[in-house]
């Protein structure tokens, strides 16, 4: 069975400056894991999705094109993630997905390789739905989103000091939380794309969401153990 990760670009590269101790400790976690489990990670865009749209967008320049530029840092991302585990001797496929295809590619390739890394693939919608849609094409266990957050809060915790984290939650809970933040932008600060959670509640993927430099959770949550993050499933 296959579990599916949706790896932000804010833990793999929130600043302009590649989290070293990150990506070394991420990729021990995976190395252990993938000699049991099938491991896809989609790695979302970071801080050059954010910074080269910002600029963009100065010059009136669509959102959708704007999206355009935040996938290659999507595939950025995923090509120094391919290499870092390549180079710790992980069985990951070399290349990432790119075309509309990839659900059919996703299966092909997960038969010979116990990790498949990509970034994202359409514009009009984020790293997080394209992790939704491989773990229906892959009929993975769960979804585990990965990011700077420690789980769902009720509201921003970044914007709303009075936010209260929620451990358990179910589908339409968590659309209700993200239907309230999400503006259509571009590079937007959500916990998890609205498409992807309407896609999760149809197909019914247990999402669990974790925080990236909680090691220990992030391997727990991969696993299917109990973790301190948040969990939602109906
Ligand atoms: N209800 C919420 N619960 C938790 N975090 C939230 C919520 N709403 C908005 N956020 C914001 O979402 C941020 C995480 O999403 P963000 O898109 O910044 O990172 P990412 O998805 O990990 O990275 P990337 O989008 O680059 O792949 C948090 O830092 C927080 O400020
Ligand atoms: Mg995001």
């Amino acid at each position: 069975m296959t579990v599916v990760l949706s790896l932000g670009g804010s833990v793999i590269n929130g600043t302009g400056e590649p989290d070293t101790r990150f990506i070394s400790r991420f990729s021990d976690i995976i190395k252990k894991i993938s000699k049991k489990e099938k491991i896809v990670i989609v790695t979302g865009g970071g801080y050059i999705a954010r910074a080269y749209p910002n600029v963009m967008r100065k010059f009136n320049i669509s959102e959708i094109e704007c999206d355009e530029v935040g996938i290659l840092a999507t595939r950025l991302n995923a090509a120094y993630v391919i290499r870092i585990l390549n180079a710790k001797g992980v069985n990951v496929y070399p290349e990432y997905l790119s075309s509309c295809d990839f659900t059919v590619k996703l299966r092909d390739v997960l038969n010979i390789y116990n990790v498949v890394v990509t970034g994202g693939v359409s514009p009009g919608m984020t790293s997080d739905a394209d992790s939704v849609i491989l773990s229906i094409a892959s009929n993975a266990k769960r979804l585990v989103n990965v990011s700077n957050v420690n789980g769902v809060y009720d509201s921003d915790p970044n914007k709303n000091p009075k936010a209260k984290k929620i451990n358990k939650m179910n589908h339409r809970e968590l659309l209700n939380i993200v239907f309230r933040s999400a503006t259509g932008m571009a590079g937007e600060h959500i916990i998890f794309d609205m498409l992807g959670t309407k896609l999760a509640l149809i197909h019914n993927i247990e999402l669990h969401f974790v925080k990236g430099q909680n090691y220990t959770d992030v391997e727990k949550a991969i696993m299917g153990k109990k973790h301190n993050g948040t969990i939602v499933r109906d």
